[in-house]
């Protein structure tokens, strides 16, 4: 009997004892490559590649960055696009149509439908907006509404100016040339 007690104590301790270890042991692991990466640095180096941090691949074409207008918001930028942006859109009856047609989904509110600044938003805040046909009136250009080019035009647009929020976010590039094409030839003059 106490040789059957002894050798049980005997297998209870080895029981025991195995099941010990130390307390980062993780026991048997199947791919330790898949439980612990390496740690890369975003902007460090390795060794499989060079940089962590890899260029973008070509043709890339970064947020925001338009194709026919590299200004940026400033006062200088909307002057340097007053003297050298282009609108490369053709104005033929379609374009205007299309022009038309965004003009009255994101201007015409605050500008009117024929320009002269009298939307239905009434609010005090954007009292000031102006005639499109407006001779009088000099602008930050230097020149009165109705001789802004069509890079002034397409800055404001997309930067804004004062109680009239950038609408970039709103209407593409495209589109935004589309609307100046619209503005210059209907209400402009
Ligand atoms: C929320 C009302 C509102 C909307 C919408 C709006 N505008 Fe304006 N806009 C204004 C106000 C107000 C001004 C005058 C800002 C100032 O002089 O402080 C202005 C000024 C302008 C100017 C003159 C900028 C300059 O350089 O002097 C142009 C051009 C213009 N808007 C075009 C547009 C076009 C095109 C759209 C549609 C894509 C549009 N706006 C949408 C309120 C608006």
């Amino acid at each position: 009997m106490n040789r059957l007690i002894l050798k049980l104590t005997f297998i209870l301790v080895v029981v025991f004892l195995s099941s010990c270890g130390g307390d980062s042991d993780p026991g048997y692991e199947f791919m330790p490559n898949m439980y612990r990466s390496p740690s890369l640095e975003t902007y460090g180096e390795n060794t499989i590649n060079g940089m962590n941090a890899q260029l973008p691949v070509e043709g890339t074409i970064a947020r925001g960055h338009l194709l026919t207008f590299n200004y940026d918001g400033t006062l200088d930028g909307y002057l340097a696009a007053g003297n050298t942006a282009v609108n490369l859109i053709e104005d033929n009856k379609e374009t205007r149509a299309e022009g038309k047609a965004l003009y009255g989904m994101f201007c015409e509110h605050c500008h009117g439908a024929t320009g002269t600044g009298d939307g239905t938003i009434k609010h005090a805040i954007y009292s000031a907006v102006p005639h499109y046909n407006d001779g009088k009136l000099f602008r930050r250009a230097g020149v009165p509404m109705n001789e802004l080019k069509a890079g002034h035009i397409f800055h404001a647009i997309t930067y804004g100016l004062n109680a009239m929020g950038p609408h970039a976010s709103q209407v593409t590039e495209e589109e935004r040339w589309l609307i100046v094409n619209y503005v210059q030839q209907e209400l402009q003059n």
